[in-house]
């Protein structure tokens, strides 16, 4: 594995710089999962490195990056109609520089069309390019050509060291690793983000240690599967090692994938109470023969097999999952399974999602695609039946009082509402003030909805 520090990034930086005179504004969009939002803070970080200023709206900025996400079609169309926008911002200001970042930035296909129909994006930049952007920036500025690449990515190791924009002091996204190797046959992520990649245990250690220094008390480690986490040291090691930094905040971890849940890990997550009592593990489907067809590698027994022991292990624990309606082939028999295991294995929350065919991968050529109505009809089943499930298990948090970490402020007539999670990761709502955002608050629940708790402070 290369562990890079680039020192060409600041030199680039510096020439974006002089050319500029230091000015301009940048704004980004965001688009996809944490994965893409942890970027973000780097793109921006790299931004504010090459003298931009952050802009409030798109229309201010000389910068403007989209950070993309390729996991279903609608994903796609929303960024390419928002990248569409910007053609009459381009033409009010011609020096206006437009980006397409992330997963879409990777797919061969997506870079022709933007290159040839979209004459006013500039670049694209692939997720494991990140850290070249003042070097095409610089390009660009200084009068070179317009640049659509794919193959450099994916960025063969780690690059450590890059600045980030964080824009929560409370709370804090560390990628762990990155890139995915499992190739769910449905998945376009292992194309678009490349190989599983860790980075070293001192450096993610570091970084958190940093975090809880600075004021950050919820920090989620990110990666596509963060327990296929492999350096010196295992996931539940590195858990361990967070847990033993002094202070007071949280763990959270996501995703995880059923084949690399070893009893370490659950053991690691029973005895450590920094860790939030909550695990998302998707299921995708309730069929095995349709989970053996997504590649999963994993089975409903040895699923709620993990469930059990982890329930056992941590009393209480939330658990949230994914779920893909309408696979290739998936008949009512294999949705009824899905629909018996949502029954069995009472997640607190499930995201639910139309399977959505992706280009190159090897499910969007099976025979049996299962047509768009059908699809939409088990969904609402679906959403209906999880609905009741998540409100019977929101109920139990009736009546108890809890510490809520307070992520944001609405003004409301009359007052404000504060909206926040607890560790459980249930959303809570109730009056508070704006000064509260970032602050742990004792909050009493008095009423569950499906999806969220609504409560009293208490003083
Ligand atoms: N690495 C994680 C999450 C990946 S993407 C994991 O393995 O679980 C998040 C979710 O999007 C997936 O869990 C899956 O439920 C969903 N998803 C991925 N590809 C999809 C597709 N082509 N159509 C519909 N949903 C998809
Ligand atoms: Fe996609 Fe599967 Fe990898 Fe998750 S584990 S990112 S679903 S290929
Ligand atoms: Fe989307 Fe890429 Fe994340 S495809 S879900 S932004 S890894």
């Amino acid at each position: 594995m290369d562990f890079v520090n680039d020192e060409n990034i600041n030199r680039y930086a510096d020439f974006v710089k002089s050319l500029n005179g230091g000015g301009g504004k940048f704004y980004i969009m965001t688009f996809g999962c944490q994965q893409n939002e942890a970027d973000s803070e780097k793109l921006a970080g790299l931004a504010l490195l090459m003298g931009y200023s952050a802009a409030d709206n798109p229309e201010d900025a000389d910068l403007i990056l989209v950070n993309t996400c390729a996991i279903r079609e609608h994903a796609e169309l929303k960024a390419l109609s928002k990248i569409g926008g910007f053609k009459k911002l381009k033409k009010s200001n011609p020096e206006l520089i437009v980006g397409v970042c992330g997963c879409m930035a990777n797919e061969s296909h997506v870079v022709e069309k933007l290159k040839n129909s979209y004459p006013y994006v500039s670049f694209t930049l692939a997720p494991g390019d990140i850290h070249r952007l003042p070097e095409i920036v610089a390009g660009i500025l200084s009068g070179g050509k317009r640049r659509f690449e794919t193959e450099s990515d994916v960025h063969p190791g780690i690059i450590e060291g890059l600045p980030v924009m964080r824009k929560e002091r409370h709370r804090a996204w560390v990628s762990i690793m990155y890139g995915c190797n499992n190739f769910c046959s449905y998945c376009i992520v292992p194309y678009v983000r490349g190989r599983e990649r860790s980075r070293r245990s001192e450096d993610i250690i570091r970084e958190c240690r940093d975090l809880v220094q600075d004021g950050c008390r919820d920090i989620t480690l990110l990666g596509q599967n963060v327990n296929s986490y492999s350096s010196d040291i295992s996931f539940a090691e590195l858990l361990l090692g967070i847990a033993k930094i002094d202070g007071d905040f949280r763990i959270r971890f996501m995703t995880s994938h059923p084949k690399d849940v070893p009893d370490e890990l659950i053991d690691v997550i029973g005895a450590e109470e920094k860790i939030a009592p909550h695990f998302h593990l998707p299921l995708q489907s309730g069929s095995d023969r349709v989970l053996s067809l997504m590649n999963r590698r994993s089975t409903m027994e040895r699923y709620s097999g993990i469930l059990e022991k982890l329930r056992r292990s941590r009393p209480g624990i939330a658990v949230t999952s994914d779920i893909i309606v309408g696979f290739p082939t998936e008949s009512e028999e294999d949705f009824d399974a899905t629909l018996r295991a949502l029954s069995e294995l009472r997640f607190d929350m499930i995201y639910s999602f139309i399977y959505s065919p992706r280009k190159g991968t090897p499910a969007a050529v099976m025979d049996g695609q299962v047509p768009y109505p059908v699809k939409k009809e088990r969904m609402s089943r679906l959403l209906e039946l999880q609905g009741a499930i998540s409100l019977e298990k929101n109920k139990l948090f009736e009546g108890r009082k809890d510490p809520v970490l307070v992520d944001s402020f609405e003004t409301r007539e009359g007052g404000g509402i504060c909206s926040g999670r607890n560790a459980w990761g249930k959303l809570v709502h109730f009056e508070g003030t704006s000064e509260m955002i970032g602050t742990s608050r004792d909050v009493r629940i008095d009423r569950a909805g499906p999806f969220e708790l609504y409560g009293t402070i208490v003083k």
